[in-house]
């Protein structure tokens, strides 16, 4: 029997499982089958009845949510509605891809498995897990699930006699997906266009509104070693309403060193402008975001992601314009499952970026021919921040609160966030700065009856979305607020300190401090969290309180989790189990809340 058309499904967060989903399509393409690699909620869920060899590539988010490109698709399969066997037709496999130091390790993955087997579909082998913690050297799992998932299709539907598959060291040349056009002739300054400021009807990623940076400072001492900023938009005329908990959305910009960088080593006139066409408009539309025609400077500054770490299809694709003998034979090496672990001490610990692989390869970069540059650099990606403040306090404006990320590898220039750098170089004094941006709502929700005491745990900037629900809540009159704030040191980098005196002075919060480097041990909010076992007790159990935590390092939400499950048990009499599901029901009635990240 012929092969069927192999459909790969995505659902990807930062682009790893979309990557990986093109990789097994370019392996398809390897082994002559006809092949679609789709982002879930492009791909017409209702067509699904019909396909017959499926694989779904998945990452798990957060606290094991589904990535944003297949919420439509997660609330389709999920329906009541649909029969039993409606997919018997289907063959699939599903390639999970996330984080166990997270909860609900590859949730996403597994649950959409067990869907697929209730709704009557055939899995061709068990559920790839991979794991982000581990699993970026050759010895992961990635690879050996991609080697199975081949064996067993190539069973079922063994290539046509004589038909041999293209062999993975010879380059497999596609075709770019767009073509450029460059335009001479062309008197409109289009890289200004994008600077108006506009007022679309709702924001969205691909209509952001152009907010006015209106307030950048540090709110760490210089002495501190993190510099932490409270930054101000001005949102007035974009429509944007949120309430606390929501997130606002942006994508950075590359910086002009970079750009300039960029545009050398490909011997591009940054002032040129051109075109885009898709080679496939079936399967590919231009991005909407970019404007048409569009300024080289302008697409290396918004767009190509040409700071970021770069995957392995980078290494593949740029394979294919060595000439170099040297060249050819080490990213070779780079693209092959052998050399992942070369690979990973190549350009994942150090943290190296695309832009410097390509001055590392300087006869394969000027090789580069420019219509590969968007199948070679990924799109830039927005980044999500907690909104600290409140429209009811600060109409027409959203506050963030920013760290700024910065360290140190093997590598001997130190490493900068590009978001965060991008965001703390925005300096409103010397001009208007403008940034686009959109918000969505959060996964924190904050009780409507204005007796229900909230607690909110937040040490650093997971402090941020709480910041919001104490405005919010205070302009409605709700006063029954507990804050557990961490910081290393009351002097360095308490943050906002002024703001949560008035509101105690105002009998509006009950605020818990820990500043962890103050004194030679450790103090952390878990242990304030353990102290006040009988308040939190009185709270929760005789006055329904809602309980939350915020924050960014990974081990807090555990130990927070813990103290009060240590309160439960010693003033509630119950045992470790018992404990345990009290926390679970709270979470189930929506009574306990947590939001993470890195
Ligand atoms: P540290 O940096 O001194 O270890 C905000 O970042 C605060 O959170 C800091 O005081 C930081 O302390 C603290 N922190 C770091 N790890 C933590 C953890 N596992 N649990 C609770 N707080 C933590």
């Amino acid at each position: 029997m012929s092969a069927p058309t192999l459909l790969i499904l995505y659902g990807s967060q930062t682009g790893t499982a979309q990557d990986t989903a093109e990789r097994i399509g370019r392996q398809a393409q390897r082994r002559r089958m006809q092949v679609r690699v789709e982002a879930l909620d492009i791909y017409n869920v209702a067509n699904l009845i019909s396909e017959t060899l499926v694989v779904f590539v998945c990452s798990t988010t957060g606290q094991g949510d589904p990535p944003d490109n297949m919420k439509n698709f997660w609330r389709f399969v999920f329906r009541k509605s649909l029969p039993a066997g409606s997919l018997c037709r289907l063959d699939y496999a599903v390639l999970g891809l996330g984080d166990s130091s997270y909860p609900r390790f590859n949730f996403v993955a597994k649950k959409l498995h067990k869907r697929l087997m209730q709704l009557g579909a055939s899995v061709l082998l068990p559920v790839g897990l991979a794991d982000d913690q581990h699993d970026l050297g050759a010895d992961g799992v990635i690879d050996p699930w991609i080697t199975s998932f081949w064996e067993k299709v190539l069973s079922l539907y063994p290539p046509p006699a004589g038909q041999s598959p293209i062999r993975d060291d010879e380059p497999l040349v596609l075709p770019p997906r767009y073509v450029f056009q460059f335009v001479d002739d062309v008197t409109e300054n289009v890289a200004d266009r994008l600077r108006v400021p506009q007022q679309p009807i709702s924001p969205s990623p691909t209509h952001p509104f152009l907010a006015k940076v209106v307030f950048n400072e540090r709110v760490t001492k210089a002495s501190h070693f993190q510099d932490v900023r409270h930054i101000e938009f001005d949102i007035t005329g974009s429509s944007i309403e949120f309430t606390a908990g929501d997130v606002v959305l942006m994508r950075p910009s590359n910086t002009r060193e970079n750009v300039e960088q960029f545009c050398q080593l490909l011997r591009l006139d940054p002032d040129r402008q051109f075109t885009l066409s898709p080679t496939n408009s079936a399967t590919c539309s231009i991005p909407a975001r970019l404007a048409q025609p569009c300024t080289v400077r302008c697409l290396a500054e918004t767009f190509l992601d040409i700071a970021a770490v770069p995957r392995r299809s980078f290494f593949e694709l740029l394979a294919t314009f060595a000439t170099d003998e040297r060249e050819r034979e080490k990213l070779a090496e780079f693209s092959s499952a052998q050399g992942q672990d070369e690979l990973h001490s190549y350009c994942n610990r150090p943290r190296r970026t695309a832009l410097e692989v390509l001055t590392d390869f300087p006869h394969t970069t000027a090789e580069l021919s420019v219509d590969y540059l968007l199948d070679l650099f990924p799109e830039i990606q927005p980044r999500s921040f907690s909104i600290a403040s409140s429209l009811q306090a600060h109409p027409n404006r959203i506050q963030i609160l920013l760290a700024v990320v910065q360290y140190k590898t093997k590598m001997y220039l130190p490493r900068k966030g590009l978001c965060s750098s991008w965001l703390a170089s925005l300096d409103p004094r010397l001009g208007d700065v403008f940034v686009p941006l959109w918000v969505k709502k959060g996964s924190m929700k904050f009780p409507k009856d204005p007796e229900t005491p909230v607690v909110m745990v937040g040490p650093g900037t997971g402090v941020a979305p709480f910041r919001a629900a104490l405005q919010e809540r205070i302009a409605q009159g709700k006063t029954a607020n507990v804050l557990f704030f961490g910081c290393r040191s009351q002097s360095k980098d308490f943050y906002c300190s002024a703001e949560w005196e008035e509101m105690v002075k105002a009998g509006q919060l009950t605020l818990f401090t820990a500043f962890s480097r103050d004194q030679e041990d450790k103090i952390y909010v878990q242990q304030r969290v353990k102290e006040q076992a009988v308040l939190l007790w009185d709270l929760i159990v005789n006055k329904n309180a809602y309980f939350y935590i915020a924050g960014n390092a990974k081990q807090m939400p555990t130990a927070v989790c813990d103290a009060l499950k240590e309160g439960f048990r010693s003033q509630g009499g119950m045992s470790s189990s018992q404990a345990d599901e009290m926390l679970v029901a709270m979470e189930r009635a929506g009574r306990f809340q947590s939001e993470t990240w890195s």
